[in-house]
């Protein structure tokens, strides 16, 4: 975990932001993240789900590696039909996440991804929107686990695998 950067006051004074892009942007990096998120949960998903952002190039290259489909989900106001909006909290805000649940196949198993869990308000938030659109959730595969910010604890009913945590 050499390449991952930690960026003081971003986005806002008082907060260590832990950057994951240049581990994605190294070849072996990203190969070795891609092959354990994917391996970690191996033959349990029909669909992988990405959180916008960094959460879409995980979810991608998982996705195509077991050769089933990706779901966006997306911060408020991206998408542009019918949506289903869950709201929750951030280290550093209030967001909200949607889908658009005619777009999602129901009674799929859903594995979701992302690059950071901290308060876990992300993944609980993305729990809630693909189990409203009829899915299973098989669990949630991040890069790197921040303690310290109740994550784990809030998410205690999903299968959770971090690579890293700090
Ligand atoms: C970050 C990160 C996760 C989330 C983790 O994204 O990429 O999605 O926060 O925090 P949590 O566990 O407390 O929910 P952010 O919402 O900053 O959006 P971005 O990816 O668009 O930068
Ligand atoms: N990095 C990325 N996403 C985050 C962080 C962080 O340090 N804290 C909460 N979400």
């Amino acid at each position: 975990m050499s390449l991952l950067a930690s960026v003081p006051d971003f986005p806002e004074p008082g907060v260590l932001f832990r950057d994951l892009t240049p581990v994605l942007a190294d070849a072996h990096g990203f190969r070795a993240v891609i092959d354990e998120l994917g391996d970690a949960f191996a033959g349990r998903f029909d669909a992988v789900a990405g959180v916008e952002a960094r959460g879409f190039m995980l979810a991608s290259a998982v996705a195509y590696r077991a050769g089933v489909g990706v779901i966006a989900v997306r911060k408020a106001g991206k998408l542009p039909g019918r949506v289903i909006t869950e709201h929750y909290s951030l280290e550093y805000g209030e967001a909200a996440l949607e889908v658009e649940p005619d777009h999602i196949a129901g009674g799929q198993r859903v594995l979701i991804l992302d690059d950071v869990l901290a308060t876990g308000g992300s993944v609980a938030a993305t729990t809630t929107l693909l189990q409203r659109a009829g899915c299973t959730v098989t669990g949630a595969g991040v890069v790197l686990e921040l303690n310290g910010f109740g994550g784990r604890t809030r998410l205690a009913e999903l299968d959770l695998h971090a690579i890293v945590t700090l």
